[in-house]
């Protein structure tokens, strides 16, 4: 609530030192069915902030497909305990009726032609329903005028998902929200598959199978390290030797704009920065993952 959210402002702003710092408060959105990559996410939070908000909402908006939100995985007691342990201050746990009182939103936030295409472009209106949600609990969450204490107000969101994390900077940078975005780059299991809620979905079989997403992401990588050029297409070759995975896109994207780059197909070594963005489907179960070239 926001008197706790206050109470948690005022309590923490007598243990820092305000003449050399604001209070730092972090807030770190999720959906729940907590992995170790948002543990490694809260981690980072804890240890940049003074308050440590966690939110745990399953947000039906950016659901395309009913069955993929039903599906989704929910044990908030269990998250709820992690987040204890991770030393979150508030976890913040709203049912539908907190966030969305009217029902859907009359007024809504459009994610352009990005939010259109990779993600979107499978997921329509996947993107839109993320916003409105981000936007609502940078809201939820952000220091109350009424205090009269100097706070720093960040929040985190994963590299796992680039294209989410372009947009909200664009509305936060569009919209003039008073927020610092951080982004945490991404857990992988110890084979290398991104962790993802989605994962627990997957059989054994199907689990040992989408490893070729991690495995193409690191042939790109490799080549880009040694300056050699991409041949992207052999990284695409390796998702047909794998009949359980079927690729969606796999494409070379500015990091900053998502705008394609021209390295495709092209006999030119890779030299700048890159990032490779890829989706694939394991059965029911959609994956996505990417990787920086050139950092
Ligand atoms: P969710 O999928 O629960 O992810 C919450 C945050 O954890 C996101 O910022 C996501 O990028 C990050 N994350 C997930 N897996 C990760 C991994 N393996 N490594 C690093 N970070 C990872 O993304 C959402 O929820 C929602 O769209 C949300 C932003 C909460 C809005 O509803």
């Amino acid at each position: 609530t926001a008197t706790g959210l206050e109470q948690a402002i005022a309590r923490a702003a007598e243990t820092v030192d305000r003449q050399r710092r604001p209070v730092a408060l972090g807030l770190v959105p999720t959906m729940g069915a907590l992995h170790e990559g948002h543990e490694s996410m809260v981690s980072a939070a804890r240890e940049q902030n003074d308050v440590l908000v966690v939110s745990v909402f399953v947000n039906e908006l950016q659901f395309n497909d009913a069955a993929d939100f039903e599906r989704y995985p929910r044990n908030l007691s269990s998250d709820i305990e992690i987040l204890a342990r991770a030393g979150a201050d508030i976890v913040f746990a709203p049912d539908e009726s907190e966030i969305y009182p009217e029902g859907r939103p009359l007024i809504q936030l459009g994610s352009g032609a990005l939010g259109e295409k990779f993600e979107g472009a499978s997921r329509p209106g996947h993107f839109d329903g993320m916003l409105a949600v981000v936007a609502k609990l940078l809201h939820l969450a952000m220091p109350p005028a009424s205090l009269d204490i100097p706070v720093a107000y960040s929040a985190y969101f994963g590299q796992k998902d680039a294209q989410q994390l372009v947009l909200i900077n664009r509305m936060v940078s569009d919209l003039n929200y008073p927020v610092e975005i951080r982004s945490v780059p991404i857990t992988r299991s110890a084979q290398g598959l991104a962790l993802s809620s989605r994962n627990q979905l997957l059989n054994d079989e199907q689990a040992r199978a989408a490893l070729v997403i991690h495995r193409a992401l690191k042939l790109i990588k490799g080549r880009a390290d040694r300056h050699e050029p991409l041949y992207l297409e052999d990284a695409v070759g390796l998702f047909e030797m794998e009949p359980l995975v079927e690729l969606d896109y796999l494409e070379l994207v500015d990091p900053r704009t998502l705008r394609e780059l021209a390295f495709n197909c092209q006999d030119t070594p890779f030299t700048g920065e890159g990032l490779v963005l890829v989706a694939a489907t394991v059965g029911e179960v959609r994956l996505i993952d990417n990787i920086t070239l050139g950092y």
